[in-house]
């Protein structure tokens, strides 16, 4: 029978055959994404569980993080954002996804999100299996202990006393003596020249020459072509494409950004020093023994460059944006550091680590202005599945948590999207009587938590807390009078990290 079918089919009769099916293979499967699919019985607009299609228009527009926190606010806790995803908006998230827990390791990362780039080695940030990515992270950590950040001290405050000095000097040229400067290119300037000079034992100088160069271009931009990359991953077929039409223009672009990498690591390795870098603590084993090879060292050398910079520099400046509209708050904190410190070289990172308010303005600066606010640590469920916030979830099931909404959610915070530092203040966790004793802090993760947190933690907060407190101590600051001072931080876009539009403040050197 099937013989004599195919004996009979003539090439019309084909070309209909496969055109019938390219039109119902997608009917069919929205069908049964939203009848039958294990996840149909979970909460979230036909919309977003019938296809991908609109996350990825969501995604690609840079808004998928505020639209899914509005499908949170209607929803709940759990929403299905695509055929084969959920988002959770819940404390309990960071445990049941991140950690491991007893005989139940965390939820591993899927290469649909955290693909390698092909003929290039693996960084810590893209290794998927959760062995080979412990023994890597074990090799790399002598780099971002406290012990190291605190070696690493003396580079850091060079970059920062460089950040002061450009920034009196901007005031110095000018009739009234006060600048309005944009914070977020100068944020990049002293985070990216700190994080260079760690990686590759020299900074790019972007503080010296005033101007961000192609290389930052190039980080900035791979964050919008990460995100793009990520959800084509879902469709091998357009993924495949697309890579075919990437002009040779961008492939040489990105060769050269390779080389530089590699250039630059292997000039520093030539070099005698003792400095405390990252390539004199990570563990190095040229020959491919018990330490990184030379090919992880260029990867992880390269990626610190991406998540070093952009976050810390984003964390600065939601966190100024905020306290130029809560002035009373800025008043406070610019009390404690002046009061604290007489002279500026008393202003270290032990120091910082003690003063109570500057801490509280960090922690709801992390909080309130996450960098990285939307659907942006997805992992994949085991193949016999598991428990997420309760729910029973199916094996292979993509799985994340929605940053803004857990760390702002008004289940769990009381004036859950205000800049409020008071909440973590210590005395408010033994006064029940505190409008805030309720909050659900454990919520607040901002660097995630288990095996695949973020290693640079130490580092980020030592940085940020250095360069704020230098900054209310050595300058007077309000708000800029032109239309970049008065950027709403919820009004940026997104793509992976937050878009930064820039945001001009007003500074005045302090007359003591
Ligand atoms: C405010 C600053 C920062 C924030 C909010 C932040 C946030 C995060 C988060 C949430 C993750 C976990 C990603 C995931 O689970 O998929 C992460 C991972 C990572 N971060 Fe950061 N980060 C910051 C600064 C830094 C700095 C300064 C460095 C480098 C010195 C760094 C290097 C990394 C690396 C290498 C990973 C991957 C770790 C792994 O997979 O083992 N980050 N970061």
């Amino acid at each position: 029978m099937a013989v004599y079918f195919l004996e009979n089919l003539n090439a019309i009769d084909v070309l209909k055959t496969v055109g019938i099916g390219l039109i119902l293979y997608p009917i069919l499967t929205v069908i049964y994404n939203i009848t039958l699919h294990p996840l149909s019985r979970f909460p979230g607009p036909l919309l977003w569980g019938c296809s991908r299609l609109r996350y990825m228009y969501s995604s690609w527009s840079g808004w998928l993080h505020s639209d899914v926190a509005a499908l949170h606010e209607k929803y709940g806790n759990v929403v299905r954002v695509a055929p084969n995803e959920l988002s959770f908006a819940d404390p309990r998230v960071w445990e049941d996804i991140y950690s491991n827990r007893g005989s139940s390791p965390a939820f591993p990362k899927s290469p649909v999100w955290h693909g390698s780039t092909p003929g290039k080695p693996d960084s810590l940030a893209n290794l998927i299996s959760s062995k080979r990515h412990a023994a890597m992270r074990r090799k790399m950590e002598p780099g971002f202990t406290e012990r190291a950040v605190g070696q690493q001290e003396e580079i850091v405050q060079g970059f920062v006393g460089l950040l002061m000095q450009k920034l009196k000097g901007k005031c110095e040229e000018s009739d009234d003596g006060s600048a309005a400067v944009d914070v977020v290119k100068w944020f990049t300037f002293v985070t990216m020249d700190i994080i260079t000079d760690l990686s590759f034992g020299e900074s790019f100088h972007l503080l010296e020459k005033e101007e961000l160069d192609d290389w930052v271009g190039v980080v900035v931009n791979s964050m919008r072509v990460f995100t793009i990359m990520a959800t084509l991953r879902n469709y091998p077929w357009l993924n495949w494409l697309l890579q075919k039409l990437i002009p040779a223009s961008a492939r040489r672009k990105a060769d050269w950004h390779w080389h530089t990498v590699m250039q630059k690591v292997d000039q520093r390795l030539a070099e005698d020093t003792r400095r405390p870098d990252f390539l004199s603590l990570w563990q190095r084993d040229d020959k491919g023994g018990d330490g990184l090879e030379k090919g992880h060292v260029y990867a992880n050398a390269f990626i610190m460059t991406v998540a070093g910079s952009e976050t810390s520099a984003g964390t600065l400046t939601g966190t100024l944006n905020k306290l130029l509209k809560h002035p009373e708050i800025l008043e406070r904190l610019t009390k404690e550091v002046r009061s604290r410190f007489a002279h500026e070289t008393e202003i270290t990172f032990a120091a910082l680590k003690e003063l109570p308010y500057l801490n509280a303005v960090m922690s709801e600066g992390l909080r309130v202005c996450s960098v990285v606010p939307g659907l942006t640590l997805p992992r994949i469920t085991p193949p016999s599945g598991g428990i997420v916030c309760g729910y029973r979830v199916p094996g292979n099931i993509f799985v994340g948590v929605h940053v803004h909404s857990t760390m702002t959610g008004s289940r769990y915070f009381f004036e859950s999207t205000e800049f409020r530092p008071e909440r973590w203040l210590a005395e408010v966790n033994q006064d029940p009587s505190s409008p805030y004793f309720h909050d659900q802090r454990n919520g607040v993760q901002p660097f995630g938590i288990g095996p695949r947190s973020c290693i640079g933690k130490p580092l980020a907060l030592a940085e940020m807390r250095l360069i704020l407190a230098r900054l209310v101590w050595t300058f007077d600051i309000g708000q800029a009078e032109s239309e970049a001072g008065k950027v709403v931080w919820e009004d940026q876009r997104a793509f992976t990290v937050i878009d930064k539009k820039p945001f001009e403040v007003r500074l005045r050197p302090r007359v003591q």
